[in-house]
């Protein structure tokens, strides 16, 4: 038996604004292992922003425990968390957050810069980032000269650039249209698929999640169903079935 990526046992996260306590997750209980590809649905505000926080180490639980890859991060202090961050988890979010006057490149390199490479070695790895993406020959372009779908993946690149074991992705076609979702769901597809990465993507659409293979469903910051997705839709094939430009009104 393998130890699982992600083990979350009774975490709670309380937020504590002015007089009020939020219970944002109560007792939240997920194993991930390896190479999973796993859709978090549920309502605004159920919880799943501050769970993949948890999760990506950008933000502590209030109680109970979290172990990636076995080791209890828990206890840990924010240097620690950010060094585990910057080598094992790779961000993606709905606003793609790119810096506007930075390159594609650049953008992507930024992660290496606070993991000290060496310039000639951060354009290199920032350039294979971004042909793995699809995005040769917009390398040298900003934010603003690139289509929405494109500014996604170059976001994507940016997650991958470090060689994270675990993809974090919140809401990642929220900002996108159909067929620039799925484009961008053909990618998290392929990196599953191919190089084995642990993806795990929210998202509040039915249509986007059926691309997982496992389905979480979070309520009132409890996870209230957890299943396997059976004959989970597959992006690479829908693409081709319909070329670009030849989408129904
Ligand atoms: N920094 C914070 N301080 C206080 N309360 C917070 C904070 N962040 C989130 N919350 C509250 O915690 C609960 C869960 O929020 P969270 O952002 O995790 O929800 P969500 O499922 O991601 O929602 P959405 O689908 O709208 O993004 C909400 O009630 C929210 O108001
Ligand atoms: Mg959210």
């Amino acid at each position: 038996m393998t130890t699982p990526v992600i083990q979350l046992q009774g975490v709670t996260r309380v937020y504590a604004s002015g007089e009020n306590r939020v219970h944002a997750l109560r007792g939240i209980e997920l194993e991930v292992n390896a190479g999973e590809m796993v859709a978090i649905m549920g309502a605004s505000g159920s919880g799943k922003s501050t769970l993949m926080h948890i999760l990506g180490c950008l933000d502590k639980p209030t109680g109970g425990r979290y172990l990636l890859h076995g080791q209890d991060v828990t206890g840990l202090t924010p240097d620690q968390l950010a060094y585990i961050r910057n080598r094992q988890i790779g961000f993606v979010f709905q606003s793609f957050n790119l810096i506007g006057n930075l390159t594609a490149w650049e953008n992507v390199a930024l992660p290496l810069i606070y993991a000290g490479v060496p310039r000639r070695e951060m354009q290199a790895r920032a350039i294979a980032a971004l042909q793995q993406v699809g995005l040769e020959g917009r390398e040298h372009h900003r934010p603003n000269q690139l289509s929405g779908g494109q500014q996604q993946r170059v976001a994507i690149a940016r997650a991958l650039v470090n060689d994270p074991a675990i993809i974090l992705a919140d809401e990642p076609t929220g900002a996108l249209d159909t067929r620039t979702s799925v484009e961008v769901m053909a990618i998290f597809q392929e990196l599953h698929r191919e190089k084995g990465l642990t993806v795990v993507i929210v998202t509040h659409e039915p249509d986007i999640a059926a691309y997982c293979r496992r389905l979480v469903r979070v309520r009132d910051g409890q996870i209230v169903a957890d299943e396997d997705i059976q004959q989970p839709r597959q992006a690479e094939q829908e693409l081709a079935a319909q070329p670009a430009g030849e989408e129904k009104a």
